[in-house]
């Protein structure tokens, strides 16, 4: 099987474990012998601390690649891509995205790009996640988090990806919101079994700065489908 090119991460909403999964793809991947890379082409809410995501996905894969290429576009606002970039007066930089991308996918063999928020965030006033995705022609791994709502969120990131001709690998329920109730746990089951074999991961309420067990994901499934 020739090697994956990779996985474009996506969520059903911002805040849902879209970091965690993606990390957690990189290290399984590398612990596997792929030399995977990782890139968070634009990150907002970023502070003096740094762009929080792509520095946790530089350390997934290796610390080796410059943060520029990693993360190229950072804005201050914690906003969606265009708005953000507005705030501080500036234009959002595709072609900085694309040329990063370039470098990054030179250098390994594949490589987990974590989008911002959902598939219809706005990058600017023309283009989406979604877009994004599809321009770098990469399958999605959908990040959907295991509270109530998700049914609604997941299944419409589904069918927005079916609408936009990407196509997707799999999801990943992530418990980031903690314990759930009776009916949230009813719930969850009735979006577990709507899933059938698209569903290839949960992760399980992990303790602050915890990982996803290596088991947790099932990259056999993923790979067959990247
Ligand atoms: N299974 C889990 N167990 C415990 N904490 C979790 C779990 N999943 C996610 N979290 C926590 O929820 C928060 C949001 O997760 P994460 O940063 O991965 O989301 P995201 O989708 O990447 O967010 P953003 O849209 O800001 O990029 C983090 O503090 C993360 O550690
Ligand atoms: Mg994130």
């Amino acid at each position: 099987m020739s090697p994956p090119r990779g996985l474009f991460v996506t969520g059903t909403d911002t805040g849902v474990g879209k970091t965690l999964v993606a990390c957690a793809l990189v290290r399984g991947l590398r612990a596997r012998g792929l030399d995977a890379g990782a890139m968070k082409p634009v990150e907002t809410g970023v502070g003096d601390a740094g762009p929080l995501d792509a520095l946790a996905l530089r350390r997934a894969a290796g610390d080796s690649d410059p943060l520029e290429d990693i993360c190229p576009l950072r804005y201050a606002l914690p906003a969606a891509p265009t708005v953000a970039a507005s705030a501080d007066g500036r234009d959002v930089e595709l072609w900085a995205i694309r040329r990063a991308y370039e470098r990054v996918i030179a250098r390994h063999d594949c490589v987990i790009v974590e989008g911002a928020g959902g598939l219809l965030v706005p990058v600017d006033e023309r283009y989406c996640m979604a877009d994004l995705a599809r321009e770098f022609d990469l399958p999605l791994l959908v990040v959907a988090r295991a509270s109530l709502g998700t049914i609604n969120h997941t299944l419409l990131t589904l069918e927005v990806a079916v609408a936009r001709g990407l196509s997707v690998a799999g999801v990943v329920i992530s418990h980031g919101q903690g314990l759930l109730s009776g009916a949230d746990a009813a719930n969850l089951q009735a979006l577990r079994d709507a899933l059938g074999p698209a569903l290839v991961g949960e992760i399980p309420l992990l303790a602050p700065g915890g990982e996803p067990d290596p088991g947790a994901i099932d990259l056999d499934a993923l790979l067959a489908r990247s």
